[in-house]
């Protein structure tokens, strides 16, 4: 069997991470593990890890370390991440970064890419603003840029569309400061490692996956 591939999608929010990642997901045959999406599964359950989450999330900060990476070490025991993985918004810190290579290395694997998806900030405002995301499964959908065949409902499993939380104006400027003090060092910690690769986020969505998709098959024939 071809050794699993590990992906890691970085970028600040309303980059097209979450976009992005179930596009490649689908089309690589590879799991999305989404630390935003779990957490708002969490919280959806009404789990204590949920009501924890929310606490940080609603104000645009990040969830302590300890609690994300036992998350994600336990969603990395699930039979569908055996091919591997595209992390999307994991890791966010140095020490998530740090984290990651050990639960990978016990595994047999390592981080073999890391993707920066650039984006200029007053563009990632006009995107925040505008999403809607399916209530059911996460499903992401824009007003302007890509609206739901019937408005305000999940083209793919018809659950209602809502805006999130943390989607506001104030908490939208809180993650991008968040986003660049604590995640731009794990930029230069992929950079450092010869992992980092850049992507210009700022084009139609279709453009942006074949640029992924072309990385990806580049890393691929580096490894061969
Ligand atoms: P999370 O859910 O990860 O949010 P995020 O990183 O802030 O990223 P977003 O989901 O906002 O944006 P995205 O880049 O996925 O963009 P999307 O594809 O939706 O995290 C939320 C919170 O959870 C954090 O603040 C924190 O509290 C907590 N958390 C999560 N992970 C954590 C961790 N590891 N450690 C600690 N805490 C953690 O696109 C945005 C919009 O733009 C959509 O409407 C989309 O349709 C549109 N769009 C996308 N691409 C394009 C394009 N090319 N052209 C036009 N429109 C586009």
């Amino acid at each position: 069997m071809a050794h699993p591939l590990y992906i890691v999608l970085l970028g600040p929010p309303g980059a097209g991470k979450g976009t992005q990642a179930r596009r490649l997901s689908e089309r690589l045959g590879l799991a999305h593990v989404s630390t935003g999406d779990l957490f708002r599964k969490h919280l959806r359950e009404q789990t204590r890890l949920g009501q924890l989450a929310q606490s940080y999330m609603n104000k645009g900060e990040l969830v302590p370390d300890s609690v994300t990476i036992a998350m994600v070490q336990e969603r990395l025991q699930e039979p569908d991440t055996v091919k591997g993985v595209i992390f999307d918004g994991f890791p966010r810190t140095v020490a998530q970064a740090e984290a990651l290579d050990d639960l990978l290395a016990q595994l047999g694997g390592r981080v073999n890419l890391a993707v920066l998806i650039q984006v200029p900030e007053e563009v990632l405002v006009e995107r925040l603003s505008g999403r809607r995301t399916c209530r059911a499964q996460g499903h992401i959908f824009h007003v302007k840029y890509n609206p739901p065949k019937v408005p305000g409902k999940c083209d793919f499993d018809g659950s209602e569309l809502y805006q999130r939380e943390d989607d506001k104006p104030e908490t939208v400027r809180r993650r991008i400061q968040v986003y660049w003090e604590q995640t731009g060092p794990v930029v230069d910690y992929y950079r450092a490692r010869g992992l980092l690769v850049e992507v210009d986020g700022a084009q139609d969505m279709d453009t942006v996956t074949q640029a992924l998709l072309d990385v990806v098959t580049a890393r691929e024939d580096d490894e061969v």
